[in-house]
């Protein structure tokens, strides 16, 4: 049988997520109505063979007790777990910290997914490669500009065998344009002796390269609050720079490369090229939730049942409206997501743009963040000189006045802006 990880870090990461992280965790951010990690669980769902998915992170225990109820009842096939870590343990401490659990039921393999992308999750073309070549492990792969890969993991590939020759996590140099995505599929056989030799590796040559001062014998005998913290790095086990490599080089690892669509979300700004990306899939495959496209309505763009959309609004594409939102007469909206409880009011204008929960938007407001390329891999533009984020941010409980306009700014819960800004942090 085969199971699912998805990994969802803790409260430590996802500061580029802010300031929406500050009210609710990366993962449970909604892009195209659904948290982020929702969309994981459909793509995991749809491998009939799965039946059980563990949510792997260093979060409070109560995190995600409501979603996992809430997805429990969406995908009654699926038992889905929380398993949390004492501390951040990495992308592969985690993984083995949890192993019997992962092990029980003795599964051959299972898939690995990083919440942090968005993409098609191609998993069943993914576990198609693993028997075809009968591999030991799969990962998906992506093609980016070469300028952008060196922030990624980077691939080397047979081209013809697709087998895995080189893996370099974020290189200093140029090595391939072919990016890891961030999904993999591992043989359990494969998997768990390959952290454990990482783990052997660190214990047998500590801190050796990164901590040189503890070659130095005397410091051993000081137990200080520094020591806590190389005691707790050298916990740390990362797949990507610890365990990949030694994979390429020992054992049958293979890259399924796509051609759909792929993005990271880290930045809080890159919850709006994932919001397009999840919209115009669900919109290609005929999603019965988008909202029907008219004269008024340029699809995709999604609006909760309970929000409340003045006829006159022109809306689209790429909006997504959340729960109990108020969009008033001659709005216009276009590349955007309007939180629960936003409230715009008649003839502003919202692009490129993030509305906060419960914020305000004045009436003949215009709020406007900067369009990127949907390749570019950033959010974030250079604007006379300085770097600015290109997707304005209103946070928590913000305030726009009437007539007022916001360019390309970010602004921190519960300001009021009641003057004109452009390219600014709002603080
Ligand atoms: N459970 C757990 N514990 N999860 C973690 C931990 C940890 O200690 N650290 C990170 N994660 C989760 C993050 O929430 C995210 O979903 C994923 O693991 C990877 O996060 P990072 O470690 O920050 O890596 P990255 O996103 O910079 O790069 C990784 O993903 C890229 C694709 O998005 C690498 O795998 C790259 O090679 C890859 O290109
Ligand atoms: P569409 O085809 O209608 O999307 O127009 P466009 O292709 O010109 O799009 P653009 O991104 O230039 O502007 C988006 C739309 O927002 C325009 O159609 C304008 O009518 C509308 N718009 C621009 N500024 C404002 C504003 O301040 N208030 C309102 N209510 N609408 C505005």
């Amino acid at each position: 049988s085969t199971k699912a990880v998805i990994l969802v870090g803790g409260p430590s990461r996802g500061t580029r997520f802010r300031p929406l992280s500050m009210e609710l965790p990366k993962p449970l951010f909604p892009v195209a109505g659904h948290p982020i990690i929702e969309h994981c669980l459909v793509a995991v769902a749809k491998v009939t063979e799965i039946k059980e998915v563990f949510i792997v992170g260093y979060y409070d225990e109560t995190v995600f007790r409501e979603f996992i109820n809430y997805a429990s009842n969406a995908f009654p096939q699926l038992s889905i777990k929380y398993l949390r870590e004492y501390q951040a343990l990495g992308t592969a401490g985690g993984l083995y910290h949890f192993r019997d659990v992962i092990l029980k039921g003795r599964p051959e393999r299972f898939f690995v997914l990083n919440a942090d992308v968005c993409c098609s999750f191609p998993l069943l073309e993914m576990l198609k490669l693993f028997e075809d070549k009968e591999a030991e492990a799969v990962m998906l792969g992506t093609r980016v500009a070469n300028e952008a890969a060196s922030n990624f993991g980077c691939i080397v590939s047979d081209a013809h065998t697709k087998r895995v020759l080189h893996y370099v996590e974020k290189p200093e140099s140029h090595i391939s344009n072919l990016i890891n995505c961030g999904v993999y599929l591992f043989s359990t056989e494969c998997i768990f002796p390959a952290i454990r030799s990482a783990i052997k590796r660190r214990t047998e040559r500590p801190r050796l390269l990164s901590y040189p001062s503890s070659e130095n014998l005397e410091s051993s005998f000081y137990q200080g609050e520094d020591d806590e913290d190389e005691e707790k790095e050298n916990q740390v086990i990362r797949l990507e720079q610890d365990v990949l490599s030694d994979i390429a080089d020992s054992k049958e690892f293979f890259v399924l490369e796509t051609k759909d669509f792929w993005r990271q979300i880290k930045t809080a700004g890159s919850a709006v090229p994932a919001n397009a990306l999840y919209l115009m899939k669900a919109f290609q495959t005929g999603s019965k939730e988008l909202a029907t496209p008219s004269a008024n309505i340029i699809p995709p763009v999604f609006i909760h049942p309970s929000a409340h959309v003045d006829p006159t609004a022109k809306l689209g594409p790429n909006v997504s409206i959340g729960p109990r939102a108020h969009i008033g007469a001659g709005v216009r909206i276009k590349e955007s997501i309007v939180l629960e409880d936003a409230e715009i009011k008649h003839d502003a204008c919202v692009l490129y743009t993030i509305v906060g929960w419960h914020s305000k938007i004045g009436c003949w407001a215009r709020v406007e963040g900067t369009p990127t390329p949907i390749t570019s891999h950033t959010t974030s533009i250079i604007k006379n000189g300085v770097k600015v984020q290109s997707i304005t941010i209103l946070g928590k409980e913000c305030g726009v006045g009437d007539e007022v306009r916001v360019q390309n700014c970010v602004c921190l819960p519960y300001k009021e802006l009641k003057r004109d800004v452009a390219n600014e942090v709002i603080m």
